[in-house]
């Protein structure tokens, strides 16, 4: 059966948002689906911090804050909960007061971190169909490559070539392993096609992987050395996934001892003095994962009218892993899958778009759909 995953109205309100969530975690967050789906159908359990704000993401910010006073070491039987991941669930009524009385206990803290704080995450098992996407970027480039991740956060995917990851087949027993060899981020994607990503050749190092220059922006960058600031990262990662924390954790080692800059600032902004700064001989990556859906309409149409007008001046690739109704060219998505990986070739305010993927949107799973010659 298809899954529906359009994305509920702006004015949508929480019981209809949290449903909606509930469906989108059913497959990768027991302990959020759960509570989401008890939310949904009695929004009265969130009494105390109602009104949530209005969006598709609030419940994102709703469990991340949540996650956050959990991790600031609430006492409190829901927080033990979020503590112990693997461990059954309790019954439905157990858990819907487990939230009613947390919230009760916590809806200052939970309402002021929602006030103040936007969803962080920098989900590093992305750079398992970035390092790929980087590759048939640069073979449509023909030169080396610029990098320039909007909406980057703390910057750990832009070291998507310093990781390895293994790619295994749902149906046949073949893994194929990418990256270099020693890595301390080790990623796992499984294919759900015929179709096998490039990889690089098993050739170590690779040559031409690493982008010549590399550079994010964000509106508010996440610095690896503030550990304030990665605390807040580590909420906004689901508690029963243990092993996102884990890579994060080692991704962080690896961003600190290799220093991006992330450009503070909103992309409409920041991007056009960042592209102007990149060498003629380079083509410049536009590269953006799971950010298009913080923007509103206004600003997604800005964002593209902004890279066709740059295309007049230089080439530029525009590599997005997004919903796909916010993908230029609105890539069909086939039955029950998530997230679309999109390159488009933008030349002289001209496109050709490329549909590299469709993927979990943490990418734990991919039908790779590019055909390409290269390994
Ligand atoms: C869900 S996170 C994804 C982070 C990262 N791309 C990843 O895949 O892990 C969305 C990011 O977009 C950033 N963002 C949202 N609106 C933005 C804007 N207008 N300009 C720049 N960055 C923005 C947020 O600050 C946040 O870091």
């Amino acid at each position: 059966m298809k899954r529906d995953v359009s994305v509920p109205p702006p004015d949508a309100g929480p019981g209809a948002v949290f449903s909606w969530f509930a469906g989108l975690r059913e497959r990768d967050s027991q302990l959020y689906a759960r509570l989401s789906r008890l939310a949904g159908a009695d929004p009265g359990l969130l009494a105390p911090v109602l009104p949530l704000p209005p969006g598709s993401n609030m419940p994102l910010l709703f469990f991340a804050s949540v996650h956050h006073v959990v991790l600031d070491g609430a006492r409190h039987p829901l927080a033990d909960i979020f503590r112990a991941p693997g461990r059954e669930l309790p019954a439905d009524a157990v858990l819907a007061d487990g939230l009613a009385s947390f919230l009760k206990t916590y809806a200052a803290e939970v309402s002021d971190l929602m006030a103040t704080r936007a969803v962080q995450t920098n989900e590093v098992n992305r750079s398992a169909l970035i390092a790929p996407a980087m590759r048939v970027a640069r073979e449509l480039a023909g030169t080396e490559l610029a990098l320039v991740e909007v909406g980057a956060s703390a910057g750990l995917n832009l070291h998507f070539d310093r990781y390895m990851t293994y790619y295994t087949h749902r149906s046949r027993p073949t893994v194929h392993v990418s990256g270099p060899p020693t890595a301390a981020v080790q990623l796992k994607c499984e294919l759900l096609g015929d179709l096998v990503p490039p990889l690089g050749g098993g050739v170590h190092p690779e040559p031409g992987i690493g982008p010549a220059l590399r550079m994010g922006l964000d509106l508010a960058p996440v610095s690896v050395h503030d550990d304030t600031e990665m605390r807040w990262l580590h909420a906004c990662v689901f508690p029963d996934q243990p092993e996102r924390a884990a890579r994060a954790r080692a991704a962080t080692a690896v961003a600190r001892a290799h220093p991006v800059p992330i450009h503070a600032g909103d992309v409409l902004d920041v991007l056009p003095k960042l592209l102007s700064g990149v060498p003629r001989h380079l083509t410049p990556v536009v590269m953006h994962t799971w950010v298009l859906a913080y923007l509103s309409d206004r600003q997604r149409a800005d964002f593209a009218a902004l890279l066709a007008e740059q295309s007049r001046e230089r080439r530029v690739l525009w590599l997005g892993a997004e919903w796909p109704q916010y993908l230029p060219g609105r890539p069909a998505l086939p039955e029950d899958e998530g997230t679309v990986w999109s390159l488009a070739d933008l030349d002289g305010g001209e496109a050709r778009h490329h549909t590299l993927a469709y993927a979990h949107e943490h990418a734990t799973w991919a039908t790779w759909c590019h055909k390409t010659s290269i390994e």
